[in-house]
C-alpha cells in the first residue's frame, strides 16, 4: 500500500512556514506517496491550496491526522496534535526534545516513529537534510537586513555631493552558519565587517567572507566541530578584547550557542552602556536565554539609546524560501526511506538510526532518554 503523507497547517501563533511546498510534494508524488495537505497550510508562505498539484486537500487537522501514515511538520507537534496522529504512525519534524519532555514521553506512549530533523548527524553525507544549517542561513540574512532596518545610517561608504559617509562597522559574534550568513551579508551591503568565534577553526571562514577575524587569544573548539563551554579566566580574556570591539561597532549581531544549554552572555549590561548611541544589536540567541544581558526575547529594548533586539523564529519572516529549504531537506531525508510509497527504512543507516527519536515506544535518542526517564542505557 503506497504511504499517505500528511502535511498539516502550522498552528504555533506566528509561524508561516510550511513543511512542503508545491515543487517537492511533486517530487514525493513521483515517488508514488500519496500527499495529503490541510487547507490553508501553505497560505503564511504565499502557497495557495490551487498552487500545490497532485494533492488532496482535507479541510481540517483532525481529518488529516486520521487518514496520515507520515506526518510532515515544521514546529514541533503538541500534545493536542500527538494526540491525534493515528498510534504507529510516523512523524518527521523539529522536535525539540530538550525543551518538550513531555511530548517526548506522549510519542513514546502513543508508539509513534518521531523523527528529530535536528538530530540528524552533521556529516558530509547528510548536510543536503540539515534543518538546522538551512534554517540558521536564513536567520543570519535576515538578522542583517533587521540591523540594517534599525540602524540610524547607511551600511556602505559612499561618496557624495554632500561628502563622504564613512561605512557602517559590523561585528557579528559567532561564526557558524547564522553568523557566516550574517557577515556575508553584510559585506554584500558595503559595510566593514568583522567576525569573532570561540571556534579558531572559523578565523579562515571568517577571511574567506573578506571580512577581520577578531583575535581574543582563546580557542574553544570542542567535540564535533562545536564550541565549549569557556572557563571563568577564558571568559575574561575574551570579555576584555571583545569589548574593544562591540564599543566600537554600529551594529552588534551575535549567534553564539552551545548546544543543549543556555546561551553565553558575551555581551554585559555594561559593554551596551559603553557603545555608542543609535547602534543596534541584533540577538539571534534570545531563544536560549540571548547573548546580551540587556535582551529580552521576543522584544525590542532601548537601553540608553543602544537598540536591543531579540528576535524569535526569524526563519518564519522569510517564509518562502525558509520553506523551500525545509522541504527539500525532508525531501532528502525520506527519499532513501521510501521504495515504490512504501515506508522502508533501512535502520542500520546511521543517519536515519540517529534522527530517531521515537520509535516501538522506546525513546531512542540517548540523551533525551537520559533526560526523560534518567538513564542512558
Ligand atoms: P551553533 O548555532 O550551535 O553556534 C553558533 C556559533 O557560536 C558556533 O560557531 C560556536 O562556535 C559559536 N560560539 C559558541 N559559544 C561562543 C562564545 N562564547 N563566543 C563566541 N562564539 C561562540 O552552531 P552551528 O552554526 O549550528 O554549527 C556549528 C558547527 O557545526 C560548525 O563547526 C559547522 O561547521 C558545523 N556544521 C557541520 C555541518 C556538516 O558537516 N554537515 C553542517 C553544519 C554545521
Amino acid at each position: 500500500m503506497p504511504i499517505r503523507l500528511g502535511v498539516p497547517k502550522e498552528i504555533e501563533p506566528g509561524e508561516r512556514r510550511v513543511a512542503l511546498v508545491p515543487s517537492v510534494a511533486e517530487r514525493f508524488h513521483r515517488l508514488g506517496v500519496e500527499v495529503l495537505l490541510e487547507t490553508g497550510a501553505g497560505t503564511g508562505s504565499y502557497h495557495p491550496d490551487s498552487s500545490y498539484e497532485q494533492v488532496t486537500v482535507v479541510d481540517s487537522a483532525s481529518e488529516l491526522y486520521r487518514q496520515a501514515d507520515l506526518i510532515l511538520k515544521i514546529q514541533p507537534p503538541t500534545e493536542a496534535e500527538i494526540e491525534q496522529i493515528r498510534a504507529g504512525a510516523t512523524i518527521a519534524g523539529m522536535m525539540q526534545p530538550y525543551r518538550y519532555p513531555e511530548r517526548v514521553r506522549l510519542l513514546r506512549d502513543r508508539k509513534i516513529l518521531a523523527f528529530g530533523m535536528e538530530l540528524v548527524p552533521r556529516i558530509s553525507r547528510a548536510q543536503s537534510m540539515d534543518v538546522l544549517s538551512s534554517q540558521a542561513s536564513i536567520a543570519g540574512y535576515k538578522a542583517v537586513l533587521m540591523a540594517a532596518n534599525r540602524y540610524g545610517g547607511f551600511f556602505p561608504m559612499l561618496t557624495t555631493a554632500a561628502g563622504t559617509i564613512r561605512p557602517a562597522k559590523v561585528l557579528v559574534i559567532g561564526a557558524g552558519v547564522a553568523g557566516l550568513q550574517a557577515i556575508a551579508t553584510a559585506k554584500r551591503l558595503g559595510a566593514m565587517v568583522e567576525g569573532y568565534d570561540v571556534r579558531g577553526a572559523t578565523r579562515e571562514q571568517v577571511e574567506s567572507l573578506g571580512a577581520k577575524f577578531v583575535d581574543t587569544g582563546v580557542s574553544a573548539d570542542g567535540a564535533g566541530g562545536y564550541a565549549r563551554e569557556l572557563t571563568e579566566e577564558e571568559k575574561q580574556q575574551q570579555q576584555s578584547v571583545l569589548e574593544k570591539h562591540i564599543a566600537a561597532a554600529d551594529v552588534v549581531v551575535t549567534t553564539a550557542a552551545i548546544p543543549g544549554r543556555p546561551s553565553p552572555k558575551i555581551i554585559s549590561k555594561t559593554i551596551v552602556e559603553e557603545m555608542k548611541p543609535g547602534a543596534v544589536i541584533i540577538d539571534l540567541a534570545a531563544e536560549g536565554g540571548g547573548n546580551c544581558e540587556v535582551t529580552e526575547a521576543g522584544k525590542q529594548v532601548n537601553h540608553q539609546d543602544v537598540i536591543v533586539y531579540g528576535p524569535l523564529n526569524v526563519p518564519s519572516e522569510l517564509p518562502v524560501h525558509a520553506s523551500e529549504m525545509y522541504a527539500r531537506n525532508l525531501l532528502n531525508f525520506l527519499t532513501p526511506m521510501i521504495e515504490d510509497g512504501e515506508f522502508k527504512p533501512d535502520w542500520d543507516d546511521e543517519v536515519i538510526a540517529d534522527s530517531t527519536l521515537t520509535r516501538d515506544g522506546e525513546i531512542k535518542h540517548a540523551a533525551t532518554r537520559e533526560q526523560v526517564e534518567g538513564s542512558a542505557s
